[in-house]
């Protein structure tokens, strides 16, 4: 973390957990031990149809409400798919796109991450971009050309301005619900690559104010050494955001003075 330059960003993804009744109960829940005094900013994604509960359910807890997906259309003939615009009408400031679920479950590409990025930017939300290697990608030593091909080509077109909005999560798919977790070395030096390659495509300025998350088994044991990394900003949270309890841990590990 470095909180002189950039946002330290702790954010829960549910994915496809917790019906709206469970949301509410969880946000009672986390009512009763959040810290008052909080150094970094914290998020919820959680499923589309759930937002407006969970709007209502976190008003007055400064905890923002984030979307796990968006289409790239502005409206149209896309049956069950959900638009910028209408995120935007709910309340709604980050969203998540290209998690690498959506990319091995839903056809999900550099290309389509490409234009949704380009349609959240310009509905006015900030996309949470992941990015990560796969287990065999890792082991052919190619993690650091797709890491830069994935953020470049899911930055390709956007302005220095608009940059400003973006979040990086770094997710290595091998460690996403497994339990198993990238080492802080492993982590950092990945984070620190994404934040190199932003320097060379927008500056050093503006690659020191993007918020860069680490994903991919972060709890309550391991968040304190991840967020000790120079470049990991905050963590992007599946399984140990379900629960209240474990969440405010990760919050508390990144709220250290
Ligand atoms: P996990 O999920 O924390 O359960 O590994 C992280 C993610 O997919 O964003």
């Amino acid at each position: 973390m470095n909180r002189r330059y950039r946002k330290t960003i702790i954010a829960g993804n549910w994915k496809m957990n917790k019906t709206a009744s469970e949301t509410k109960q969880f946000a009672e829940e986390l009512k009763a031990i959040m810290p008052k005094a909080k150094w970094c900013d914290v998020l919820v994604c959680v499923p589309s149809v759930n937002i407006p509960t969970a709007m209502r359910a976190f008003k007055d807890m400064r905890v923002s409400v984030g979307a796990e997906n968006v289409f790239y259309e502005k409206s149209g003939a896309y049956t069950g798919e959900v638009s910028a615009d209408m995120l935007k009408d709910l309340g709604v400031k980050y969203v998540i796109i290209g998690h690498s679920e959506r990319r091995q479950y839903f056809g999900e590409t550099d290309i389509t991450v490409n234009k949704k990025v380009h349609a959240a930017l310009e509905a006015g939300l900030h996309p949470i971009i992941c990015v990560g290697e796969s287990l065999e990608q890792r082991e052919l030593g190619v993690t650091m050309d797709l890491i830069s091909l994935q953020v470049k080509s899911a930055l390709a077109g956007v302005s220095s301005d608009k940059l400003r909005k973006c979040v990086i999560a770094y997710e290595p798919v091998w460690a996403i619900g497994t339990g198993k977790t990238a080492t802080p070395e492993q982590a950092g030096e990945v984070c620190t690559f994404i934040r190199a390659t932003i320097r060379h495509m927008y500056g050093a300025r503006i690659a020191r104010s993007i918020t860069i998350q680490y994903g991919g088994s972060m709890n309550p044991g391991n968040a304190a050494e991840l967020l000790a990394q120079p470049d990991i900003d905050g963590g992007l949270i599946g399984g140990a955001a379900l629960k209240s309890d474990q969440f405010v841990d990760i919050i508390n590990a990144a709220n250290q003075e």
